[in-house]
């Protein structure tokens, strides 16, 4: 294995009943990495934490952490959850209403009989790095939602675990909340320089705290990448989708020399990035964000550009939102205040090349 890699989580199967849960997912998470499962309700990203954990035992596949075999059920092995050194927020964050600050901080490392001088140094030690200096002694319910998440995550880095487990940590906070506690997370993953293995739903909490993404659909992965080759480069319309808006236009692909050329069924053509991999001929769809479309008005067509007809005009406030009839389909494309264009009239979709993806139809 790779010095490269601190996690191996290698085609992990999960079965409950005749239902496959996890179906055969693959990925590696480097040391200090943030890398984030991100997928809609019931897709797989809990159980797939909870078998890292130990807390599920994998049908198939193997689990590795640091070059030590976790989990590997045709080889008979599975490391009980005491034994892997992990730190764990759970979705429901489940600090303990009974006992104060301190002693929810303090029970992982009294679990593993750490000596009483060192304890309360590193209790107040993790207390302080998630900015609860000074609530030792608070009971738990006298916290906000917001410190007792801090409390959870004190919990869970208390004993410097080699590798933490968020499972949703910020769902149960207010929007408000919940974006500072983004910004907190993200520097204290950059102080501690600790992998984390993040689960979300929430596209934008993904974006904005990932060093890697892997998007899950129905217990499989559809694609990993890096936030913005993920939302710029969707390999799959499920990606495409699930990550933001997208346009979405009908084409076939044309092959001159190495440039892939898309010819949007009369209405314009627009040139693909890299090789495509598609053949001349085939008919494909490009995907490009909203925002990464300029609207002009009407002018030579040169290539990159697709003809369209203003439908509809919203004006939202900070930016005006066009409906715009194109090759057939209605799309829905943001413009500064500026760009005037009315109803009725044509326009030009004005693609950038390196923001657009092809994909099978
Ligand atoms: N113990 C269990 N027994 C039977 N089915 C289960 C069990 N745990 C989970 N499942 C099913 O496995 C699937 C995946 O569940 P999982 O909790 O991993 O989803 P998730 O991606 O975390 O969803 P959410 O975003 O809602 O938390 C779901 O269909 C769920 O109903
Ligand atoms: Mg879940």
């Amino acid at each position: 294995m790779s010095a490269n890699v601190l996690l191996e989580f290698k085609d992990a199967v999960k079965r409950y009943g005749d239902t496959t849960v996890v179906d055969g997912i693959s990925f590696t998470v480097a040391p200090g990495e943030f890398f984030t499962l991100l997928g809609p309700s019931g897709c797989g990203k809990t159980t797939t934490l909870r078998m890292i954990a130990g807390l599920e035992m994998p049908d198939g596949g193997e689990i590795t952490l640091q070059g030590r075999t976790l989990a590997a059920p045709a080889r008979g092995i599975y490391v009980p959850i005491d034994k892997r050194n992990m730190g764990m927020v759970f979705q429901s964050y489940a600090i303990w209403p009974h006992l104060t600050v301190f002693e929810n901080v303090a029970f992982p490392l009294r679990v593993r009989g750490e000596p009483k001088a060192s304890l309360r140094k590193r209790v107040l030690d993790a207390l302080e790095v998630v900015g609860l200096s000074g609530y030792e002694n608070r009971g738990s319910t006298e916290l906000s939602g917001g410190q007792q998440q801090r409390v959870a995550l004190a919990r869970a880095i208390v004993y410097t675990p080699a590798l933490l487990l968020l499972d949703e940590p910020l769902s149960n906070l207010d929007v408000k909340l919940r974006e500072q506690m983004r910004l907190e997370l993200h520097a204290l993953h950059k102080r501690l320089n600790l992998a984390v293995v993040y689960v979300t739903h929430d596209q934008s909490e993904a974006l904005a705290l990932s060093d890697r993404i892997a998007v899950v659909n129905k217990g499989k992965l559809e694609q990993v990448g890096t936030p913005s080759e993920v939302y710029e480069h969707p390999l799959t319309r499920f990606v495409g989708d699930f990550l933001g808006r997208t346009i979405i236009l009908k084409g076939t692909m044309h092959k001159d020399g190495s440039e892939s050329i898309v010819d949007i069924q009369g209405a314009g053509r627009v040139l693909v990035n890299g090789d495509a991999g598609f053949g001349d001929g085939t008919e494909v769809r490009i995907l490009s964000r909203p925002e990464d479309i300029s609207l002009l008005g009407m002018g030579e067509i040169v290539p990159n550009q697709v003809v369209g007809k203003v439908e509809h005009v919203a004006y939202m406030g900070d930016h005006l939102e066009y409906t715009i009839e194109a090759a057939g389909r209605t799309l829905i494309l943001p413009s500064g205040k500026r760009d005037n264009h009315p109803v009725g009239a044509s326009v030009r979709l004005v693609f950038d090349p390196a923001c657009v993806t092809a994909l099978s139809q």
